[in-house]
């Protein structure tokens, strides 16, 4: 099974009914589709493919380096339930993916450009979670880790502004919670625990 694409080698589906039929004859079936956005060297979404084979799992990741050892931890486990699309995962999004296909999008610690003026490459801002909106199926849910306080609180805002998502990780009047214990390890997460920080999950489900 072919579990490497690159995005700028590759022809996208045309039509909804299209990316049906693309997905199955990777896949060979029309599991539920999971779709992580900046999948580093790919050791969350492996292990949670590993745990998962009734869903198809998809890692996206921009650099090359990162996406080739994603792409060796699957082919040495040999596993046909995962691939991953070196890329940018919003041209994934909007060109690969069309309306209420996809069940989950994953983002484990996404890149938080701290300062002011770099805030304007923070991936996770209005538009793409416009357009992870309508991709989602209803019930459908985005699921976030982050370390980075601000970020978190900025992310919660972008939220805030597009409608028809709501907050399903509230505790104690916050929008967000700790790590879930049941969570894979993912390579940030190690790095981060090690230098003793807090780490929060945020989720929203489409309405
Ligand atoms: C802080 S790292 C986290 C990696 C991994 N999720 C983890 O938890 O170990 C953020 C990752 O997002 C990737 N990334 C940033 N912008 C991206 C984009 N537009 N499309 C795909 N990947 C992106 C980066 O290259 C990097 O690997």
């Amino acid at each position: 099974m072919k579990t490497f694409f690159n995005l700028s080698d590759e022809i996208p589906p045309e039509s909804r009914e299209e990316q049906t039929h693309y997905f199955q004859d990777i896949f060979g079936n029309s599991h539920p589709l999971i779709v992580e956005i900046g999948s580093g060297n790919g050791h969350f979404l492996v292990e949670n493919a590993l745990q998962n084979p009734d869903h198809n799992f998809i890692g996206t990741e921009i650099l090359g380096g990162r996406a080739r050892k994603f792409n060796h931890k699957v082919e040495k486990r040999g596993m046909n339930n995962i691939i991953i699309f070196k890329g940018d995962a919003r041209q994934f999004v909007w060109e690969y993916l069309y309306e209420e296909t996809v069940s989950e999008f994953i983002i484990m610690f996404p890149d938080p450009w701290p300062k002011k003026r770099h805030h304007k490459h923070r991936l996770l801002r209005h538009t793409l979670l416009q357009m992870l909106h309508l991709r989602l199926i209803t019930k459908g849910r985005v699921s976030i880790t982050i370390d980075h306080t601000r970020y978190r609180d900025w992310i919660i805002e972008e939220f805030r502004k597009t409608e028809r998502f709501h907050n399903v990780s509230s505790a104690n009047l916050v929008n967000y919670t700790g790590y879930p214990d049941h969570f894979p390890k993912s390579l940030f997460e190690v790095r981060f625990r090690r230098e003793n920080r807090s780490l929060f999950f945020i989720q929203y489900e489409k309405g």
